[in-house]
């Protein structure tokens, strides 16, 4: 038996049919809707890589069930510019050397901009370490990545 949901993602409605109801929301971007910006890094809500907006709010969505989300609007990487325009994160860590290899970034900016709406980056470079510690960088961008999410936040 399969089951039928509807997801907003990045501004679009869709009617996604789930043929297995264990399938993740990050299975659901990558495998069957091919936004592979959502990264899967450890794919057990260790790293961060695979952060998406769920209603404006930060998850992993290797941890979510897309079967639990009917109804629910969702923006990953692809739905932050507008166009050729970037997003302010996203201008941000290209400005502030936010990034290494780049595998972790699409989280990495997903998270900074959860963060950011959530008023919870502040001008305090710790604030934002803490805030941002769900996000591994296995390259140790870190100083990098700070200095982006301090200045996106200004
Ligand atoms: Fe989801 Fe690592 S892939 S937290």
């Amino acid at each position: 038996m399969s089951d039928i949901i509807t997801l907003t993602i990045n501004g679009t409605v869709q009617e996604v049919t789930l043929d297995d109801p264990r399938v993740t929301l990050l299975d659901l971007l990558r495998e069957r809707l091919h936004l592979t910006g959502t990264k899967k890094g450890c794919d057990r809500g260790q790293c961060g890589a695979c952060t998406i907006l769920v209603d404006g709010r930060r998850i992993n969505s290797c941890l979510a069930l897309a079967l639990s989300h009917d109804g629910a609007e969702i923006t990953t990487i692809e739905g932050l510019s507008q166009g050729d325009a970037l997003h302010p994160v996203q201008a941000a860590f290209i400005a502030h050397d936010g990034m290494q290899c780049g595998y972790c970034t699409p989280g990495q900016i997903m998270s900074a901009v959860g963060l950011i709406a959530e008023g919870q980056a502040g001008t305090d470079p710790e604030r934002i370490r803490e805030g941002m510690s769900g996000n591994l960088c296995r390259c140790a961008a870190y100083a990098g990545i700070t200095r982006a999410v301090l200045a996106a936040s200004e």
